[in-house]
């Protein structure tokens, strides 16, 4: 049991994991080589030959399709039998697919690309409460985007000044209030405060519009406290948490998800630090597979870019969507959040590249408005309904003072 037995050229795969890699291969090793070392230490292999008495070698991954080198590397696959993965543990298949193979000198550089997903190891998992129906079932944004704000400053605000720009914005039009992924319970803003006053405000304006208004509370923490701090909101009548799915890591989520079945909350995945893994291109793991990780651990929501239209670095924010939206062994799509540097004037853009089943979140872009949040929120509903009838955004700004300001003050440029 050597490197070499890891690699089979011309194999096809059956019913296992296959991961698709580009990699670079290490000094002095082609790539068919560095592949065989790959498939070899993210399954049972090692550097030294082995002679196993039993027969280990069924769990053993296998290489196969090698491609080309080209700017970023050559492109292989590697077939993982399920039986080397523990049902629904995240944490464990991630150890194989993306551990010690990320740091081998027998590859130069190497990026997990993407993923398919045998029907075996998807049944392991919950996969989303909700989905993209959170905007029929749980909100009032049935044939539209549905539209979420995060007040700025990210943090420092106090409470009270953190909802007041929430009953602005909700009353000037957005469904959703959204804490900012570093807002969680400082003194300024403690967490138990902010949420119960909140969630009060938001059944004042829900009351007052018609319309459901609804808050994505940022839980993240320690795994205990992130369940009592969702107990807390599902107490006060929220329907919404957020965490930061990458920060609290996989198995804390996997607690939350767990429970917020029981509290009948939805999820909504901020993934700060992402770009840590999937900003390289030549090395990593890709957004496409965090984000194929975070539809089986069963968020409702998670961020995806904005198709290069905001202020971050996007990887294939269409391809990714149409990944969460896609059929799965009956498991439920995830709806798409487009946020970063989002504003009135690029919102036409932004449907035009992703379409109405997303979550448009803008904070700046509200925030930001000359007249105030209030009128920010107003502009950012009018762009939006005026690009899902086909209305140009100048043609409606006519008609809609805000949106007027919003354009005149950003134009339809992507912020940096
Ligand atoms: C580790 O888990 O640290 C490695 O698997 C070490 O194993 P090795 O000695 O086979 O590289
Ligand atoms: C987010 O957490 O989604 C961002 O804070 C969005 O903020 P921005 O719209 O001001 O870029
Ligand atoms: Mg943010």
């Amino acid at each position: 049991m050597e490197y070499a037995d890891f690699l089979d050229e011309s194999y096809v795969p059956d019913d296992e994991l296959v991961c698709t890699f580009r990699l670079r291969p290490g000094e002095g090793l082609s790539v068919g080589e560095a592949a065989a070392r790959v498939a070899s230490e993210s399954s049972n292999g090692t550097w030294a030959a082995l002679s196993p008495e039993s027969n280990v070698r069924q769990y053993s991954a296998t290489a196969f399709d090698i491609g080309e080198v080209g700017d970023h590397g050559a492109t292989v696959s590697v077939a993982y039998p399920q039986p080397l993965f523990e049902d629904g543990n995240l944490p464990q298949i991630l150890s194989c697919i993306a551990g010690n193979i990320m740091g081998m000198k027998a590859v130069e550089t190497i990026r997990l690309l993407d993923c398919e997903w045998p029907e075996g190891l998807v049944r392991g998992f919950p996969g989303p409460q909700y989905g993209p129906s959170v905007k029929s079932e749980l909100l009032d944004a049935i044939d539209r985007p549905a539209l979420a704000t995060v007040p700025k400053p990210k943090v420092g605000l106090s409470t009270a000044e953190h909802v007041d720009i929430a009953e602005a914005a909700w009353r000037g039009g957005v469904d959703l209030l959204k804490d900012d992924e570093n807002l969680t319970d400082q003194s300024f803003n403690p967490f138990e405060r902010r949420v119960s006053e909140a969630l009060a405000v938001a059944e004042k304006i829900s009351e007052e519009t018609g319309e459901r208004k609804e808050y994505l509370v940022n839980i993240t923490a320690e795994t205990d406290e992130m369940l009592r701090r969702a107990e807390y909101v599902a107490d006060r009548g929220g329907r919404f948490v957020m965490v930061d799915i990458i920060t609290c890591g996989w198995s804390g989520l996997a607690t939350v998800r767990r429970r917020c079945e029981d509290l009948d909350l939805a999820i909504h995945a901020h993934r700060a630090m992402h770009a840590a893994f999937d900003r390289l291109p030549q090395h990593g793991v890709s957004m496409r597979c965090l984000a194929q990780f975070a539809r089986l651990a069963g968020v409702d929501h998670i961020h995806t870019g904005t198709a290069g239209l905001g202020k971050l670095e996007n990887e294939d924010t269409p391809g990714i969507n149409e990944w969460l939206g896609s059929e799965l062994y009956g498991v439920a799509p995830v709806l798409p959040v487009a946020s970063g540097g989002l504003h009135p004037g690029i919102v036409d853009q932004l449907l035009g590249a992703l379409g109405p089943e997303i979550m448009v979140q803008a904070g700046g872009g509200i925030h930001g408005h000359p007249d105030g949040t209030e009128a920010g929120a107003r502009a950012l509903r009018a762009s939006v309904e005026a690009s899902l009838e086909g209305v140009s955004l100048e043609e409606r700004a006519e008609t809609v003072p805000e949106l007027r300001t919003a354009l005149e003050k950003w134009g339809t440029e992507t912020p940096r």
